[in-house]
């Protein structure tokens, strides 16, 4: 059994009615449900925290570390292109992590090319909607197996 992290940055606590051509309808309650389900599933245990302040992710990101959190699955939305705080607070940490995006980025506007966490994730799953979040928990299943 790990303990996992969900971490979800500034203005996804909208979704459901956020643009859904380009995020969809399902509310981040429901994906979070999901994802504590399939951890349970998979035997680990999840916690979740959406904030759109990021200190408050740089302060989440730091507790993991002294709560023995196995492995973060991280969309941080639009700090993705702007965040070096909290870039730096998961290589301090050390805990691997798995950046998600619901919206494939690399088709977008030229600026959400770029990721300032893609270089140091483990891996990334851009452009499958609420489904990324659960192949990125299964991910983080077979990382702490040492199965990928
Ligand atoms: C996002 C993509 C980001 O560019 C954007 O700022 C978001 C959401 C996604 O999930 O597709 O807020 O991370």
């Amino acid at each position: 059994m790990s303990r996992l992290l969900l971490l979800n940055g500034p203005n996804l606590n909208l979704l459901g009615n956020r643009e859904p051509d380009l995020y969809g309808t399902v509310t981040l309650e429901s994906i979070e449900q999901r994802c504590r389900a399939l951890a349970t599933e998979l035997g680990h245990e999840l916690d979740a925290m959406q904030s759109n302040a990021e200190h408050e992710l740089v302060h989440r990101v730091q507790a993991a570390a002294a709560e023995g959190v196995g492995a973060i699955v991280i969309n941080p939305a639009a700090f993705t292109h702007t965040s070096v705080a909290l870039r730096d607070a998961l290589t301090a940490v050390g805990i691997p992590f798995i950046e998600v995006h619901l919206s494939n980025v690399h088709g977008r506007e030229g600026f959400r090319r770029r990721s300032y966490f893609s270089a140091v994730a483990a891996g990334v799953i851009s452009g499958l909607g609420p489904l990324g979040y659960e192949l990125a928990i299964r991910a983080a299943d077979a990382l702490l197996r040492g199965d990928a």
